[in-house]
C-alpha cells in the first residue's frame, strides 16, 4: 500500500471513529512537543546559557562562602573558584596544613581581596561542642553561599552484609549528619537576609541504585530528596538550594588521576557548576527541577539515561561493573601484601 493510500485510509478511520482517534493523536503530539522542548532546554542549558550570577547571592559584597571538605579534591576547586569570585571562604575540613595551602592559594589569586577563615572538624566523630562551635562561628558571617560538598564512599565495593559498622556510620555522619546540620545552622541568616544559595554534592550513584555501595548510594538519594524538599520550603525567601548531580571527576575519592571527556579535572567540573545555577541542564528531561548536571558530557550521560529508561537495567550493570571493581581491588591489595 502506497502513502497516499495510507493516508486515506487513516483519515477514513477518523472519520468514522474520530473521537479515540483525535485523543491517541491529540496524546502523541503532546508526548513528542513535551519531549523535543525538554530536549532543547537540556541542549541549552547545557552548551548556551548562563546561570544565575553569583552577585545575586551577595559576590563582591562582603558576603562569605563556606565549602566543608574544602582541603582537597572537588571542595578545595569550590574554595577557591568562590574566592576568585568575590566571596570571604570559610574552608571546612580535618587538614589544617592542606586548608591552609588552599587559603593562600585563594589569597595569591585574589591578591588577597578577600577573607578566609579556617574550621578544623572531623564529621565522623558527631561531636555536638564542635557543632555548636561552627554554629557560633556561622552566625557570626554574612553567608551567601555553602556548599555541603564533604563527602565519603565506601573503601572498596562490597555486600553491605560485609560492610565494617563503622564505615556505615561513618559514610551516614559526614554524607548526612553533616549536610543537614551544617544547613540547619546556615539558613536562618539567609532567610533573614533574603538570599542564599545551598549546593549539595551528589552523584549518579544517587540516582542509580548502586549494588555494593549500597549505604553511599542511599546517602546520596538521601541528598536529592533532601535538596527538592527544602528548595521548595525556601524558593520564596530568595534561597537557591541545588542538588549537584555528578558522574566521576577526578581525585583522591574516585581514585582517577587523568582526565578524558566524561571524567574532568575538579577545576572544569567546578567552573561547569558555578556558570549553570538555578539550571537544570542535564536533569532538565527528568523532572528533577532543583537538580543540576551541569558538566556537559555528565549532561548528556544523564540525559541519555532518561532517553534510554531501562533503570533495571543500568542497576544490573552497576552491579557487575562493581564486582569486576572489587575483584581486581583484592588482587592489588594480595600484590601488595606479597610485596612487603
Ligand atoms: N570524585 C568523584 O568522582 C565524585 C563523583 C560523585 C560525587 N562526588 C562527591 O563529591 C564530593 C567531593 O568528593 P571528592 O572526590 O572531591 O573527594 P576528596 O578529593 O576525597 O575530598 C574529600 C574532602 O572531604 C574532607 N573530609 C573527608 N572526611 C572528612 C571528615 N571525616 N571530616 C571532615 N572532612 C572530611 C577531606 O578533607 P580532610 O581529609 O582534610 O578532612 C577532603 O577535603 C563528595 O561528596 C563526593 O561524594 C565525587
Amino acid at each position: 500500500m502506497d502513502a497516499a493510500a495510507l493516508r486515506i485510509r487513516f483519515l477514513d478511520q477518523v472519520n468514522n471513529c474520530p473521537w479515540p482517534y483525535a485523543l491517541l493523536l491529540s496524546l502523541g503530539v503532546l508526548t513528542f512537543a513535551r519531549f523535543t522542548f525538554k530536549t532543547l532546554v537540556v541542549f541549552l542549558q547545557t552548551f548556551i546559557l548562563s546561570g544565575t550570577n553569583l552577585k545575586k547571592f551577595g559576590a563582591k559584597k562582603g558576603a562569605w562562602a563556606v565549602v566543608t571538605g574544602a582541603s582537597d579534591g572537588i571542595g578545595r576547586e569550590f574554595a577557591i573558584q568562590l574566592g576568585s569570585a568575590g566571596f570571604n571562604v570559610l574552608l571546612v575540613a580535618r587538614n589544617s596544613k592542606m586548608l591552609n595551602d588552599v587559603a593562600v592559594e585563594i589569597a595569591t589569586r585574589t591578591k588577597s581581596a578577600v577573607e578566609t577563615k579556617i574550621y578544623l572538624i572531623d564529621f565522623t566523630q558527631n561531636d555536638d561542642l564542635k557543632y555548636n562551635d561552627l554554629k557560633a562561628l556561622l552566625q557570626t558571617l554574612d553567608i551567601g553561599v555553602l556548599v555541603n560538598n564533604v563527602g565519603k564512599s565506601h573503601t572498596m565495593p562490597t555486600y553491605f552484609a560485609e560492610t565494617m559498622e563503622q564505615e556505615n556510620a561513618d559514610i551516614v555522619a559526614i554524607n548526612v549528619n553533616a549536610t543537614i546540620r551544617i544547613t540547619h545552622a546556615v539558613l536562618p541568616g539567609m532567610v533573614q537576609r533574603k538570599r542564599g544559595l545551598i549546593l549539595n554534592l551528589g552523584s549518579f550513584a544517587g540516582l542509580v541504585p548502586s549494588p555494593m555501595l549500597a549505604t553511599y548510594s542511599g546517602t546520596k538519594a538521601f541528598l536529592a530528596t533532601f535538596t527538592s524538599a527544602l528548595a521548595d520550603e525556601v524558593r520564596s525567601h530568595g534561597i537557591v538550594v541545588q542538588h549537584l548531580n555528578t558522574y566521576f571527576v577526578v581525585s583522591k575519592m574516585s581514585n582517577i588521576r587523568r582526565t578524558s571527556a566524561l571524567i574532568p579535572s575538579p577545576a572544569s567540573y567546578v567552573r561547569a557548576c558555578l556558570s549553570k545555577i538555578g539550571f537544570s541542564c542535564g536533569a532538565a528531561l527528568t523532572g528533577r527541577p532543583d537538580t543540576l548536571t551541569a558538566f556537559w558530557s555528565h549532561a548528556l550521560v544523564d540525559y541519555a539515561m532518561h532517553v534510554v529508561g531501562l533503570k533495571t537495567q543500568f542497576i544490573v550493570y552497576t552491579h557487575s561493573l562493581h564486582k569486576d571493581i572489587r575483584r581486581r581491588a583484592l588482587r592489588k591489595l594480595e600484590r601488595e601484601a606479597k610485596k612487603e
